[in-house]
């Protein structure tokens, strides 16, 4: 059986995220092919292309945290209908110095919770067009856009919606298929 690391970034720092209660979800979920650790963006300073000379050691950490994973996975709401800065500035981390992209022929995916019936969905997009400059090869389908009631993901990280559940479920074995697909067809590194 191969397995998969799997680096999440949370998109929220806030600390009562339901993004962070989804990706707790997820991890719970997720084929035991996937070893899932959390990738945290929180005290990434505000990038600037004055530190590619000399990352600061959090960035060094975040960038090395990125190396080590097969794939990434995305949990990220949607800020007034783009991805918040904080996920920005940590991509923008993670995308230099020039010629030391971290998402390079990296896989990834993404999922999100918002309160309203969208989903994230319209972030989401512009997550996908920011991923594909960084030439990830992004899992196009399944899509997850989760409208989070409260509750929906209780203290235990357990779903208690089974059709959410069941989803959820389907979404991560399709997320292990997609990686599998992509260093199958070619490895990262040749
Ligand atoms: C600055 C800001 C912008 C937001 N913009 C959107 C939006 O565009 N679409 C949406 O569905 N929800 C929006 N929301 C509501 C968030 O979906 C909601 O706060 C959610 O809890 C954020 O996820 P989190 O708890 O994981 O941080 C916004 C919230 C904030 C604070």
């Amino acid at each position: 059986m191969t397995i998969w690391t799997v680096g999440y970034l949370i998109g929220s720092i806030a600390k009562a995220s339901i993004n962070r209660r989804l990706a707790g979800a997820l991890v719970r979920l997720a084929p035991q092919e996937l070893a899932m650790r959390e990738i945290p963006i929180d005290e990434l300073p505000l990038y600037s292309y004055d530190y590619d000379a000399d990352y600061p050691p959090v960035a060094r950490a975040f960038k090395e945290a990125l190396a080590g994973v097969d794939a990434v996975l995305f949990v990220t709401p949607e800020y007034n209908r783009s991805i918040p800065g904080a996920l920005k500035n940590a991509i923008d981390w993670a995308s230099r110095p020039y010629g030391q992209n971290s998402f390079t022929r990296k896989p990834s995916a993404m999922i999100g919770a918002s309160p309203g019936k969208i989903g994230t969905a319209v972030g989401q997009q512009h997550l996908r067009s920011i991923l594909g400059f960084c030439n990830s090869p992004q899992m196009n389908s399944m899509e997850a856009y989760i409208q989070y009631e409260k509750g929906l993901v209780n203290d235990d990280g357990e779903v208690t919606n089974a059709q959410t559940a069941d989803f959820l479920r389907r979404y991560m074995i399709e997320f292990r298929d997609f990686i599998a697909r992509v260093y199958t067809a070619l490895p990262r590194n040749p």
